[in-house]
């Protein structure tokens, strides 16, 4: 079995200026007892979580990404989908609960979007009889750039800072996380 998400990827440009940031703030030392600190090697806006899937499932979740990503024209296949991620903040994650990450959340717009894509994803995923556990939450589009023990937010320094920066992107992968001792690895499967 193979544990698979669709995520859309930070290019290394942001993710230069996401160092910078995390600079800025101490790089998370000293944050919360114990914090995990994400590698930028891992950064990505997961769309959807697959779960365990058998690899003879692959070829169906292949399929699914070109139906939604890949138009047809003249015999030629074309990206499609342009996104813009407008960042919006860093801040602790996840909205509304007892804090136990730190996230870097883009706009309503930028949300909405992914939003509409992972949806779209789904459809087909659904039609190319992909089974997997369907979250319920209200999807927030977010990085998360480390993780920690849950702590009460009065009890944690205060850590909110713009982050106005964008970038277009076209690009969806599908990922295989590999649960090690020292951490998840992520791999590139498409
Ligand atoms: P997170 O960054 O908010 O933790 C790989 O684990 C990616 O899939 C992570 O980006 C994680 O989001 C996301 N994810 C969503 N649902 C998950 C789940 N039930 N278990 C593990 N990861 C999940």
């Amino acid at each position: 079995m193979l544990r698979l998400f669709i995520a859309v990827p930070v290019p290394s440009e942001i993710k230069k200026k996401i160092v910078a940031l995390i600079a800025e703030v101490g790089n998370f030392r000293n944050l919360a007892d114990g914090i995990r600190p994400v590698p930028e090697e891992n950064w990505h806006f997961t769309l959807v979580f697959l779960g365990y899937q058998p690899e003879s499932a692959v070829p169906a979740i292949k399929e699914s990404l070109d139906n939604v990503l890949r138009l047809n024209i003249n015999n030629k296949f074309t990206r499609l989908n342009l996104v813009k991620i407008e960042f919006e903040k860093l801040t602790y994650g996840p909205p509304g609960k007892t804090p136990r990450m730190v996230w870097l959340t883009v706009t309503k717009e930028t949300s909405a979007a992914l939003g509409d894509l992972k949806e779209a994803i789904e459809q087909e995923l659904r039609r190319n009889g992909v089974k997997w556990q369907i979250e319920n939450r209200h999807y927030q589009a977010h990085l998360t750039l480390a993780r920690f023990q849950a702590e009460a937010a009065e009890d944690l320094p205060a850590i909110e800072r713009d982050f106005e920066f964008s970038y277009l992107t076209a690009e969806v992968n599908l990922m295989r996380s590999n649960l090690k001792r020292t951490g998840a690895e992520y791999e590139i499967l498409l």
